[in-house]
């Protein structure tokens, strides 16, 4: 088939990719001349594992172009995603602004046939119709066009082998024709098919990050139990996991979810409650944990760090990525500079887009044991592999004082007490 996306970020770009190895003909829409120069010669401007190689080897097939144009590829598509942003309003609303203008766009740049349309973005219940409305209008009436909603699942930071392996594949549509080419270009993908009508389809991906989001805060919540009373959260969730009705993936404690998914579309499905006349104190009270559980680490910091002076590793909301949106370390390390600390960074893949956001106010390294000469503690925020085996005895000869504040509980608190550390982590008695 030929498909063409709009948007070329985490989800534009990877699942382009992926379709085009899978022998596709796709187009990918920018709007920066710089950036489409780059895609076009094989950088793919964010990290993702194994997205660089598979770029280039579509481009060297001739399946992957990028273009300003939609001139070039949208007659010429049987699918046209749009894989732009949706970020939130100041109210928390979902800010449509870019998927309504390119949904315009495409409906102007259709000539003749038939053409379906989804969202791969995240949108509210009913964008999928909006999104027909406002093409219908400026169509040329000999085009058909058709809509499907379409949501994305795949997780940055193992996005190739989610798009290539999803748990399942949500395909919504009042039209059976629409489904049926949406579930032939999904062939070659694993996955269970749900095949249902537009507005489920965009209430799953609501539904999915909640669910994730309320098992990382309800986490945290049960370490707030755990620090009061001397209990074990690790422990005590293991043995609640083990219960297949709950299970223990995801219910993980820390300083709260992070990134540009899950913050702000609680957020949107709160407000789409809200307008629907849901009580949604629930869906609240998920994101005031959120903030609680990072605040909370802050004081330990603050409280218990034998200087102002303190090294950070880990920067991206998670490991095997280089987003930093809304991650826990920017709002931690805002506060640490607030209150009069020196912060030293380093992270794998992250620095570059932290720079951006703080610019000479962080002191940088390549290398995690330089990032520790000169200072009084080590803050561990993203639980990336390199940090989970590092050398501990190495790490205490070069910090000034033998203290680690762990977020992501990735030390053993017996092990780091034998090497004679300070050990503060989340819901476990410090050491
Ligand atoms: N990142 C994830 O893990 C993930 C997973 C599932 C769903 N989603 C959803 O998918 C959507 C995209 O997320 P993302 O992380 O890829 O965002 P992103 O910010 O990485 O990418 C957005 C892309 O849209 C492009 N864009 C913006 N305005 C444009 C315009 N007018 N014309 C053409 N391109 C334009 C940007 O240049 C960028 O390439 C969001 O709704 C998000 O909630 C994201």
């Amino acid at each position: 088939m030929t498909i063409t996306f709009i948007g070329h970020g985490y989800v534009g770009l990877v699942t382009a990719c992926v379709f085009a190895d899978l022998g596709n003909n796709v187009f990918v829409i920018g709007r920066n001349h710089d950036k489409i120069a780059k895609l076009n010669a094989g950088e793919p401007l964010i990290y993702e594992p194994g997205l660089k190689e598979l770029l280039e080897k579509n481009l060297k097939a001739k399946r992957l172009h990028f273009t300003l144009d939609y001139g070039e590829a949208v007659p010429k598509s049987d699918v046209v995603f749009i894989a732009v942003g949706t970020p939130p309003k100041e109210n928390g609303e979902a800010d449509l602004t870019t998927v309504l203008s390119v949904a315009e766009e495409i409906g102007r740049h259709l000539k003749s046939g038939y053409t379906v349309v989804s969202c791969k973005s995240t949108v509210p219940v009913g964008t999928n119709t909006r999104v027909k409305e406002i093409i219908d209008r400026v169509k040329p009436q000999q085009s058909k066009v058709e809509v499907a909603s379409c949501p994305e699942f795949l997780r940055e930071g193992t996005a190739l082998l989610d798009t290539l392996n999803p748990d399942r594949v949500v395909i919504g549509s009042d039209s059976r024709k629409a489904i049926d080419v949406l579930l032939e270009l999904h062939k070659p993908l694993n996955g269970e098919r749900i095949i249902t009508d537009l507005s489920s389809a965009e209430l799953i991906k609501y539904t999915s990050n909640a669910m994730l989001a309320t098992k990382i805060s309800f986490a945290n919540l049960i370490s707030f139990y755990c620090e009061a009373t001397g209990a074990d959260v690790e422990t005590v969730l293991d043995a609640v996991g083990l219960d297949k009705r709950i299970g223990r993936v995801f219910m993980s404690p820390g300083v709260g979810y992070g990134g540009s998914c899950l913050p702000k579309d609680i957020k949107a499905l709160k407000k789409i409650g809200d307008r629907l006349g849901v009580d949604t104190a629930f869906l609240a009270a998920i994101d005031n944990t959120n903030i609680k559980a990072r605040e909370n680490f802050i004081g330990k910091i603050i409280k218990h760090s034998p200087g102002k002076k303190i090294a950070v590793w880990g920067l991206s909301f998670k490991p095997n990525t280089d987003d930093i949106r809304e991650a826990p370390s920017t709002y931690i390390i805002t506060a640490l500079l607030k209150k009069g600390f020196t912060v030293s960074v380093y992270d794998p893949e992250a620095l570059e887009n932290s720079r951006r956001v703080f610019g000479n106010k962080l002191k940088y390294f390549d290398n995690p044991y330089e990032t520790l000469q000169g200072n009084d503690a080590l803050v561990v925020i993203t639980e990336w592999n390199e940090f989970k085996q590092a050398d501990l005895s190495k790490v205490k000869k070069l910090l000034l004082h033998p203290v680690i504040f762990d977020a992501r509980n990735i030390y053993e608190p017996a092990n780091l007490k034998e090497l004679g550390f300070h050990y503060y982590s989340i819901g476990r008695k410090p050491v």
